[in-house]
């Protein structure tokens, strides 16, 4: 099969760990008899260099028009002082996402056996290890909410506001797609909010406990936010699906990715409801260790695994990736970040060779 795919390298290390992972797709391509054909897109910080904005429409248009996206990461120093938002990298990943329609966004935390060292929470605790989703509505929110000043009519000063709000429809389609994915893996999902104070919350609440009705196969709980955060570090095997709104979800993916003391390792695809998507690293942009050849190519090589699985409906193909990384993990093979005190380490390009030797 063709597949056209818009290549969003970033900033910082995005274009050495996206060029390793288009070489792994090329690889599976050869395989298993797939073209893969690329059309780069320039978006983020070199875009605000180059362009004077963090997404053109041209970017845009590009990306729509492929099958799905794949972004190393955008961002660093250079540009953090920018006041106007389009002049912030970040524009392009929320300008993607809204013009895309990527409502659902996954993001697993899981320990791998090979670096269960890394891990930073105690052993009796971990037991046997984790592996959570956390499926965070994307697209909706505080982030999306009208935002604005206004002045106090005492002598507060300005005050800044951002609304939040969640329709029945936009919560349906994500409780959805947790559902879904949970009956999948260990059926069980819990839902994340703060429906003890908030009204958005209480619609939330009420309206996956009606999608619910549909699963009677999968068992749901409900959790507060603030608990939830919590119970990630004191139990984190408990969890397997968690289905959350934009703000709690991109603070809860924070920490559930840095319990599996391997944020280079952890992959993420956002998905329209069509099922294209773009897939990206859950990690930043690195700019410290951008251009050295010692970044970790795993987290956007997983995230292609993700994009053959949920995009392109290639599961032998994208298991084949998976395999490939665990394999070259076993080994012993490490860079720089997952390395424990002592351990040799090998660079992006290595790694990334390794893992297509293994494929
Ligand atoms: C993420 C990031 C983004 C977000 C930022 C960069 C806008 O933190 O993808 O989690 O808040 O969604
Ligand atoms: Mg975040």
């Amino acid at each position: 099969m063709e597949f056209r795919i818009a290549v969003v390298k970033g900033d910082g290390v995005g274009p050495e760990i996206v060029s390793e992972a288009m070489l792994v797709l090329d690889k599976i391509g050869a395989k298993y008899g797939h073209t893969f054909s690329y059309d780069e897109v320039i978006a983020g910080g070199c875009s605000i260099d180059i362009n004077g904005v963090a997404l053109t429409q041209q970017a845009i248009d590009t990306c729509k028009a492929a099958d799905s996206v794949l972004l190393g990461a955008v961002g660093g120093p250079k540009w953090d002082h920018n006041t106007d938002a389009a002049k912030r990298p970040e524009r392009a990943l929320l300008g993607l996402r809204s013009a895309l329609g990527l409502f659902a966004n996954l993001r697993p935390a899981m320990m791998y056996k090979a670096l269960a060292d890394a891990c930073p929470i105690k052993r009796e605790i971990i037991g046997d290890g984790f592996d959570i989703v956390i499926c965070r509505e994307l697209t909706g929110d505080v982030y999306f909410g009208e935002h604005g000043r206004r002045e106090s009519t005492n002598d507060w000063g300005t005050i800044g506001y951002d609304d939040m709000n969640y329709s029945e429809y936009e919560v349906e389609r994500i409780a959805r797609r947790a559902f879904e994915m949970a009956r999948v893996r260990s059926k069980k999902v819990t839902s994340v909010d703060k429906a003890n104070v908030l009204e958005t919350s209480r619609v939330w609440r009420e309206t996956v406990a009606r999608v619910a009705e549909e699963y009677p196969d999968i068992e749901l709980n409900y959790m507060y936010v603030d608990n939830a955060a919590m119970q990630l570090v004191r139990n984190p095997g408990q969890f397997d699906v968690i289905v959350t709104g934009n703000l709690f979800g991109d603070i809860l993916s924070d920490e559930a990715s840095m319990i599996t003391g391997s944020i280079g390792m952890l992959p993420s695809a956002s998905l329209n409801e069509s099922g294209r998507g773009m897939y990206e690293p859950i990690h930043g942009s690195a700019p410290d260790i951008a251009g050295k050849g010692i970044a970790n190519p795993i987290a956007t090589i997983l995230s292609c695994a993700m994009m053959l699985r949920y995009s392109f409906g290639l599961p032998t193909e994208a298991d084949a990736i998976e395999r490939a990384v665990e394999k070259v993990l076993d080994e012993g093979y490490r860079t720089l970040d997952i390395a424990a005190k002592g351990e040799k380490t090998i660079g992006t390009h290595e790694m990334g060779e390794l893992i297509r030797a293994n494929i």
